[in-house]
């Protein structure tokens, strides 16, 4: 076990540009990046990991994480895989001031090894032992929150909560008298829609696939908005991107987005909802009353929304290969309006 040696998440870089574009690769994407076009997003089979992914990483603050051969990409920030899913996740997403609800829902977006719904469980009871919390995780595949189990990943949570983990990685079920959680797996694309359907409202969301470049049919304007379907309208959704088009997205969606604070990079996260105050456009959307008021985005921020790098992925009928989708992009952004990002950038980096 060592510690992440390489190819952090993209918006972990230290190039605060790279962070701040969200595109990791400027235009023309390589060739060899794209995937093949045979590549099936519906098997997990295609997707199935080998044994080198579950090599358990060391991350700065001695938590365990994996590195995706498949992706290409580090589970989690190198800074810590346990203060990322507080601070990035749990903290944004007012679970600590909501703890005192009776009964609070969570959806778990990308489930991983299940940090996130770790975390929440684990705050939410510190502070309120009888809230009654149901959770739907999404994951494409099982052996991932399985291998965090087999290598002791969360070896020093307390021993209910590794029960619980333990129980979901396995039978994808738990049913207490103080939790319901029900892991699915399969597309977050596809499922997403079964969520809908059940009439499940989340309080909380976690959006944690892969990064833009690597996972674009898990940011899409299209994607992102069933999700949103599924916030209740005081709910918040929580995200470490600060992409442009993640943002635009959100707002595409009809929320309103603040910034979270920067968890070990400089690039802060996203924080989005209905019935909140945030930075918002046309299609944003206010109930009766705004209850909170969202961190703001810096003024860098609002111009960064008005660059090419918000020019948003697009999937509209929720079934494109991702090389698709990066294409189709690519070609809105060349033919855009919109300021180049790198004029953007050189403006802001003159400033700071
Ligand atoms: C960045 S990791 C998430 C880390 C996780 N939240 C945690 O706390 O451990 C992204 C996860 O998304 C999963 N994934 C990739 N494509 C997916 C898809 N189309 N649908 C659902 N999950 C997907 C990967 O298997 C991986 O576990």
């Amino acid at each position: 076990m060592g510690l992440i040696p390489h190819q952090p998440r993209v918006e972990d870089t230290p190039h605060a540009a790279r962070e701040w574009d969200g595109d990791l690769y400027p235009n023309p994407i390589p060739a060899n990046f794209y995937l093949p076009s045979s590549f099936d997003l519906n098997s997990i089979k295609s997707l199935q990991m080998n044994d080198r992914d579950f090599i358990p990483q060391l991350t700065a603050d001695g938590s365990l994480t994996f590195f995706s051969q498949e992706f290409n990409q580090s589970f989690h920030s190198s800074y810590g895989a346990k203060q990322e899913s507080y601070f990035q996740y749990v903290v944004p997403t007012l679970l600590i001031e909501k703890a005192l609800s009776p009964v609070l829902r969570l959806l778990d977006v990308c489930y991983g090894l299940g940090y996130n719904t770790a975390a929440a469980i684990q705050k939410i009871w510190e502070i309120n032992p009888n809230c009654y919390i149901e959770i739907i995780g999404l994951e494409l595949n099982p052996m991932v929150p399985q291998a965090a189990i087999k290598h002791n990943v969360f070896e020093n949570w307390n021993t209910e909560l590794i029960e619980i983990l333990r129980i979901l990685a396995i039978d994808r079920q738990v049913q207490t008298e103080s939790l319901k959680a029900t892991l699915i797996i399969g597309n977050a694309r596809d499922k997403i829609k079964d969520v809908y359907k059940s009439c499940f409202r989340a309080d909380a969301i976690f959006l944690d696939p892969f990064s833009p470049p690597q996972c674009p049919h898990l940011w899409t304007i299209e994607f992102i908005k069933l999700i949103s379907q599924c916030l209740q309208h005081d709910g918040l959704l929580a995200t470490y991107s600060c992409a442009a088009a993640v943002r635009t997205a959100l707002l595409t969606a009809g929320l309103s987005i603040g910034s979270t604070p920067p968890f070990g990079r400089k690039a802060p996260g996203t924080v989005a909802g209905f019935n909140v105050k945030g930075y918002t456009t046309k299609y944003s959307t206010n109930f009766n009353s705004c209850l909170y008021q969202l961190p703001a985005l810096s003024q860098s921020e609002k111009e960064h929304l008005q660059t090419r790098a918000a020019v948003p992925y697009r999937d509209p009928k929720l079934i494109d290969s991702p090389s698709l989708i990066l294409k189709r992009r690519e070609i809105e952004q060349q033919a855009s309006d919109l300021e180049p990002t790198s004029r953007w950038r050189k403006r802001w980096l003159r400033i700071s």
